[in-house]
């Protein structure tokens, strides 16, 4: 694939590339995106489940689809795009991850730097802001048939996941920005790019002259200023460029 050297070309040249990757690039491991046909928001409506206010006027509700989400990460594994995304970060190529997903493939996949742009899966009481080990299966039947689970306290647990409405957590903006600022490119992986102000780091990138480079299966936002916009399925691309990239390296 010509395109997926001149993808190897361009990250060797603009070395250490910042990884931005969104839903896309967990759907070989069988997790639906957010808004592609039959993605998660079909299912479950953003406003009505994945909200600031959702969560506080009607927490049963969100619970229904938080325990949905936490059924789907509890089987899955790393696909290919993910042990690529590992295999850049070895041979020195990649710098950082920074993700919008919450289901820890980049970690299991090796990657050490990896920024979880709109928060993780850790569970914290609403009220007293004490970490909560986990869920007892009881909590989690419960939650599943509409009962959202409660601390000791009395008040509602909660995934520190960010809802729409919701801040970045100032650590992960940081920490995103710096890794963005402190690379030569930017790859931008399985993203509709219409969430902010996670789109908005493509733009950043670019304007600091840092070349974007974009797998994504369908034209988004940041297709029109990338300097190269590949269309194909990120477990397939990725690994033939970690194959170009290692032919260039002598590795
Ligand atoms: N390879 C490459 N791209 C893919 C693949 C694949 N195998 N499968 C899907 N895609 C693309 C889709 O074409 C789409 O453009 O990934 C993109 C996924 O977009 P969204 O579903 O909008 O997910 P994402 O961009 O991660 O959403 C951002 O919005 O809903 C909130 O908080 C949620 O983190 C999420 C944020």
């Amino acid at each position: 694939m010509a395109i997926a050297r001149e993808a190897a070309e361009l990250l060797v040249a603009h070395k250490p590339a910042t990884v931005l990757t969104g839903a896309g690039v967990s759907v070989d491991s069988g997790v639906p995106d957010f808004r592609s046909p039959g993605g998660i928001w079909e299912e479950f409506e953003p406003d009505e489940y994945a909200t600031a206010e959702a969560l506080a006027f009607d927490p049963d509700k969100s619970w229904a689809f938080f325990a949905a989400l936490f059924d789907l990460l509890r089987t899955i594994r790393p696909n290919e795009a993910h042990r690529a995304i590992a295999d850049l970060e070895g041979l020195g190529v990649v710098r950082s991850v920074v993700t919008q997903n919450i289901d820890g493939l980049h970690q299991a996949a090796g990657n050490r730097d990896v920024i979880e742009y709109h928060g993780g899966p850790a569970l914290l009481c609403i009220g007293c802001g004490a970490a909560v080990a986990g869920l007892t299966p009881t909590q989690l039947e419960a939650a599943r048939l509409g009962t959202a689970p409660r601390h000791s306290c009395g008040a509602v647990i909660r995934p520190a996941v960010v809802l729409f409405g919701e801040e970045i957590p100032p650590e992960a903006m940081r920490r995103s920005l710096e890794a963005v600022q402190a690379s030569h490119s930017l790859l931008v992986v399985g993203t509709s790019a219409q969430v902010w102000p996670a789109a908005g780091l493509p733009q950043l990138a670019a304007q600091q002259g840092s070349p974007v480079i974009e797998i994504n299966l369908e034209e988004t936002p940041i297709s029109r200023y990338a300097a190269l916009s590949i269309r194909g399925r990120a477990g397939e691309v990725l690994p033939e460029i970690v194959w170009q990239v290692r032919r260039m390296l002598g590795r």
